[in-house]
């Protein structure tokens, strides 16, 4: 099945853990060119965090990693208007590495975004990768955990950013994992994922996270995503871990032509 070129979609809340199968509420944006994606993913993420601010006062907002919303970071990092003494950044997921390791998903989005944005450093809640990954996903399901109980059933966050790999993983959640059947903690450790790299054990948010996110955003560029993005999309009962987030409110993929060819 072919990704429709145009922008589909039912906005509307939807099934917030992703029922298998259901794509209904799923919002597909196709882009010319991965440019094009960043440029949108920043659209989007701006008009989030502005009514966010407007609504509550805050925006929270997790981060994707990986190599595909760096252009949108750098975007982001040129925009002085957008409230980000109220914005909270939490991040999808990290490798067990450290904050100045090149793999690091915390030093891509320093580097591209952090550095540049006067986000209070208190309000950047990075996932400790130098740490052991059972006690940094520990300490992140505690954070995350104390968020939770602030207001017990609301929203955790008003963004989630998401990509997904070649083999439809998102975060780091691979498929296969039993991650992908944690129902109570917010946050876990992973093993070292052997389909693609880095070959580091991780820590991510999982689907019960997630699913506490006001809108959730994938990203997706390349033709080596296009059967990724054909099987998340697909609407079957097998979809990968991509395919099996929603937002609460809004799902929305943002594609490049060659990921949906
Ligand atoms: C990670 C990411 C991961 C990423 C996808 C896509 O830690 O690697 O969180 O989920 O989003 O692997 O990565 P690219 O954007 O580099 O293709």
């Amino acid at each position: 099945m072919s990704v429709p070129n145009v922008e589909e979609g039912v906005p509307g809340v939807t099934a917030p853990d992703g029922g298998r199968g259901d794509i209904s509420g799923v919002e597909r944006i196709v882009l010319p060119t991965p440019a094009d994606v960043a440029a949108r993913a920043a659209a989007l993420f701006a008009d989030a965090a502005h009514a966010a601010v407007a609504a509550r006062g805050r925006f929270v907002v997790a981060l994707a990693g990986g190599s595909t919303p760096k252009a949108a970071y750098t975007l982001l990092a040129g925009d002085p208007s957008l409230p980000w003494a109220a914005t909270h950044v939490w991040f999808g997921d990290e490798r067990c590495v450290g904050p100045d390791d090149a793999n690091s998903n915390y030093r891509m989005a320093h580097e591209a975004l952090l550095a540049h944005v006067p986000v209070p450093e208190a309000q950047v809640l990075r996932m400790e990768g130098e740490r052991a990954p059972d006690d940094a996903a520990a300490r992140y399901d505690a954070l995350l955990a104390g968020e939770a109980a602030r207001d017990v059933g609301a929203p955790l966050f008003d963004l989630v950013l998401l990509g997904v790999g070649p083999d439809g993983h998102t975060a780091s959640l691979f498929p296969g994992s039993a991650a992908l059947d944690e129902r109570e903690r917010w946050a876990v450790a992973v093993p070292a994922p052997t389909t693609v790299g880095p070959h580091v054990p991780r820590v991510t948010l999982t689907f019960h996270a997630l699913a506490r996110a006001r809108a959730v955003a994938v990203l997706a560029a390349g033709a080596e995503k296009r059967e990724a993005v054909r099987a998340a999309l697909g609407g079957g009962l097998d979809a990968p871990p991509a395919g099996r987030v929603r937002g609460q409110e809004r799902t929305v993929w943002l594609l490049d032509e060659a990921a949906t060819a």
